[in-house]
């Protein structure tokens, strides 16, 4: 954690000029070490020298994959379908015709044990009726959902069951919610850190009953619907339109009537369409791709926040838009270092923001 503390420290210095000692270092999120990912892509292999079919992770550089027989990272119940996964997919037809299968889990009640699971199946040719009925049966076997994906993304389709709806869910009990997800969407890996993120974020933001809250990148609804239970109304902005539509369910399954959200594109330069003016916005947050969201930075000073919280998968996007919002009158208060995937170099952070020109306007 201190390396990735360090990391997040010296991007800041180096490409935002903003130096440790201008800011708080909030203490690390952290969550458990081991079988903490609910939701992964591993990469399908036949190697006829290693007995067959290997599924796994890709290793790094490179296109191999790892020869799993175990795995420390995944939850349990995907952990535990790894082996049974090998010998299903060496015995199909279509073995070599299979890259890559994703693998999610759910939580069935709010104790927040991974209890559900499905998986995704790649496949680069028609399977027959034998390798049909031998993931029926495997779906049956294991509890699972299984889907298959002939081509692209949107051509993904449930095999089994053949009814019922085509989601998992995860609980945030704080907030009392249960969202819906498909086993396609972008979904925070690590259950444990993103409850513990999501308290960090609506501490940070300081939320009141009258704040209205704009939450950028909002996917499902992961922190719109949470925090939209800590103030007045919360807008939350997306550019698929299957996330927002998953984010509306997830807002109506939870009762949330004071959230609404837009599918639109933020990277783009035209201005948004906002059912109301920025300016009535007077917190932000944002969690941005790897590529971070210096096209927002506009909207972000245009609008009438006075707390800016910005989660990042990427300290470089996030120092260099660290640099635009001081830029634009916001200085960075406090950030920290969040634990999301342990043993990678991966860098999620966390990072908070007030505009001067609002504290300044504030004082008596
Ligand atoms: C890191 S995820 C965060 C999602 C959500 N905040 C969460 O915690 O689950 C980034 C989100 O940004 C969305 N996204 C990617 N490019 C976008 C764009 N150009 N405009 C708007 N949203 C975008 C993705 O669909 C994804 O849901």
């Amino acid at each position: 954690m201190a390396d990735k503390q360090a990391l997040l420290q010296r991007e800041l210095a180096e490409l935002a000029g903003i130096e440790p000692e201008s800011y708080q270092l909030l203490p690390p999120v952290t969550g458990p070490q081991w079988n903490y990912r609910r939701k992964a892509r591993l990469a399908v292999r036949l190697v006829r020298r290693k007995g067959g079919v290997l599924a796994g992770f890709r290793e790094k550089r490179g296109s191999f994959v790892t020869d799993m027989k175990d795995c420390e990272v995944l939850v349990a119940p995907l952990a535990a379908l790894i082996r049974p996964l090998r010998a299903l997919l060496n015995g199909m037809a279509a073995r070599e015709a299979i890259p890559q299968i994703e693998v999610a889990a759910g939580e069935s009640d709010a104790g927040g044990e991974c209890s559900q699971a499905a998986i995704v199946l790649r496949h680069m040719r028609p399977l027959g009726r034998d390798d049909l009925q031998r993931l029926s049966a495997f779906a049956v076997r294991w509890g699972l959902q299984i889907y298959l994906q002939p081509g692209g993304v949107d051509s993904v389709r449930r095999l089994y069951p053949r009814s019922g709806p085509e989601r998992l869910h995860y609980h945030l009990p704080k907030f009392g919610l249960r969202l819906a997800f498909h086993p396609m969407d972008f979904l925070q890996v690590n259950a444990v850190v993103n409850r513990r993120a999501i308290d960090l974020v609506s501490e940070l933001l300081d939320l009141r009953k009258h704040d209205r809250l704009l939450d950028l990148f909002c996917g499902l609804g992961n922190f719109s619907l949470p925090l939209a239970t800590r103030c007045e109304h919360v807008t939350g902005i997306e550019n698929s339109g299957e996330m927002v539509a998953r984010a509306v369910e997830n807002a109506q399954a939870n009762g949330i009537t004071n959230a609404g959200f837009i599918a639109a594109d933020l990277y783009r330069k035209h201005p948004l369409a906002l059912p109301q003016p920025p300016e009535s916005c007077n917190r932000i947050l944002l969690d941005p791709p790897r590529s971070g969201a210096l096209e927002t930075i506009p909207l972000i000073a245009a609008s009438g926040a006075d707390r800016v919280v910005y989660v990042s998968c990427n300290p470089e996007s996030l120092a260099r838009d660290a640099r635009e919002l001081r830029r634009r009158g916001f200085d960075l208060k406090s950030a920290g270092v969040m634990d999301m995937f342990p043993h990678t170099l991966h860098v999620e952070s966390v990072a908070m923001f007030e505009s001067a020109r609002q504290r300044a306007g504030s004082l008596p």
